[in-house]
């Protein structure tokens, strides 16, 4: 049997085969945050389909944490509980298991979003956004260590097999640990056990809610593409504290909003932001011609490779005793089964792939080595700041957009 199938348990967590859903946003929660139809649906498609475990798109934990993309899912009162339940229910009912990713979004917000200044470690501009924050006091720090701590218990009690904390792609827990975004002289910020306090601190009122069987998974950078960003040197430090912490899995990313679409790499879909995203449809005319004309030159993306971060997966996983999950670029059955294989990482993630096919777990199961039909054209997630998730392969959009 290819290793790729075998079943695995994290604590409580038993799991079918090595697949897992990348937390992916659907945009299919209501204006409260509601899980709606679209959702069940989505969701029952992916578990059909043949993955062991969905982690769902990033929820918030209060509302200052909430992201400006439309249909995002809440977690930040009991009332979402019977939903999520139902929730839980269709996927377990198809064999899959399925884990809540919680998130504050600190400055990768907009106040038109929350209502208020977007919060961060230290007031650090971010330069996608256009968004300058408010240094968050030590009460802030609680508070939010508080919502963190509550969402997790309301997972756990919404029958979901795990959480998933979000600490990357530069929301708020990447923001205190990486040094570009964290400027501070106090007992958060500085050296890295005071960068790591926020997760440290999280950690342990996060378990004291759930109890010490119930698995708490971590996302976390490797590194971004900022210069004076998180670099791998320390994340692999990092997750070795972490695993000390007693998180029950990390998975392995990179890259944060306003450093170029590292943690996605492929096609930059810039006309679908300069059209789509109200922050620079309501720039200058000067400003958008210039993006328009120049942007692409400016923006430096990464190249995407096949299992761009297995280098860091690597490293990370010779540090640490447990699970380590790899995303990013992996689209090739042949190269999963091998990573797994040569012990590399324990799991292999797939976001993009799952978008375009929900059912490439089953063909593969069932013996394909056809690599997924994504082609990195983007447009899902450059497009997922107004619209539901979908794949736009062979889609027409716009004057701008057309795939073939
Ligand atoms: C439309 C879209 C939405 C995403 N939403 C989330 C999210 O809510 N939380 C998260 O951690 N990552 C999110 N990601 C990033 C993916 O989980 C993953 O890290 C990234 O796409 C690279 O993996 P891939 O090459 O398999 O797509 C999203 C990606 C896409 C394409």
């Amino acid at each position: 049997m290819p290793i790729l199938f075998e079943r695995t348990s994290i604590k409580t967590m038993e799991l079918k085969n090595r697949l897992v859903r990348s937390a992916t946003h659907e945009g299919m929660a209501d204006e409260n945050g509601f899980p709606t139809r679209n959702l069940f649906e989505l969701y029952e498609g992916l578990a059909k389909g043949g993955v062991g475990l969905i982690i769902t798109g990033y929820a918030f934990v209060s509302h200052d944490g909430k992201s400006p993309f439309i249909g995002m899912q809440g977690i930040d009162k009991d009332e979402y509980i019977p939903k999520y339940r139902k929730l839980v229910d269709t996927v377990h009912l198809h064999g899959a298991k399925i884990a809540m990713q919680i998130v504050h979004c600190g400055r990768q917000t907009t106040k038109e979003a929350i209502g208020m200044q977007p919060l961060a470690p230290s007031p650090v501009k971010d330069k996608s956004l256009f968004v300058m924050p408010g240094e968050m006091t030590n009460e802030d720090i609680e508070r939010i260590i508080e919502a963190f701590a509550q969402a997790s218990r309301r997972v756990m009690e919404s029958g979901f097999d795990a959480v998933q904390i979000h600490g990357a792609h530069g929301f708020l827990i990447n923001q205190f640990l990486c040094p570009h975004t964290n400027r501070r002289k106090d007992k958060w910020g500085g050296s890295l056990e005071n960068r790591i306090r926020f997760v440290k601190e999280l950690y342990k009122q996060c378990r004291r809610q759930v109890g010490d069987d119930y698995p708490i998974l971590i996302k976390i950078n490797a590194y971004d593409n900022m210069k004076k960003g998180l670099k791998l040197e320390e994340s692999v430090v990092m997750a070795k504290r972490m695993a000390e912490m007693g998180f029950d899995g990390i998975e392995v990313s990179c890259g944060i909003g306003e450093d170029g679409f590292s943690t996605f790499r492929g096609e930059f879909p810039l006309d679908v932001f300069l059209d789509e995203w109200d922050m620079y449809k309501n720039k200058n005319p000067l400003f958008r011609f210039m993006m328009r004309r120049f942007g692409k030159k400016l923006i430096k993306p990464l190249q995407l490779t096949q299992a761009f971060n297995l280098e860091s997966a690597q490293a990370i996983k010779t540090a640490i005793n447990i699970p380590v999950f790899l995303v990013g670029g992996v689209t090739d059955p042949a190269i999963m089964e091998r990573i797994v294989k040569s012990g590399d990482v324990d799991y292999i993630s797939l976001s993009r792939a799952l978008i375009a096919d929900p059912k490439f777990p089953e063909k593969i199961r069932k013996g394909s080595q056809k690599i997924s039909g994504c082609i990195h054209c983007n447009l899902c997630a450059a497009y997922s700041i107004c619209e539901p998730l979908q794949c736009y392969r062979g889609k027409k959009i716009n004057r701008h957009v057309q795939l073939s």
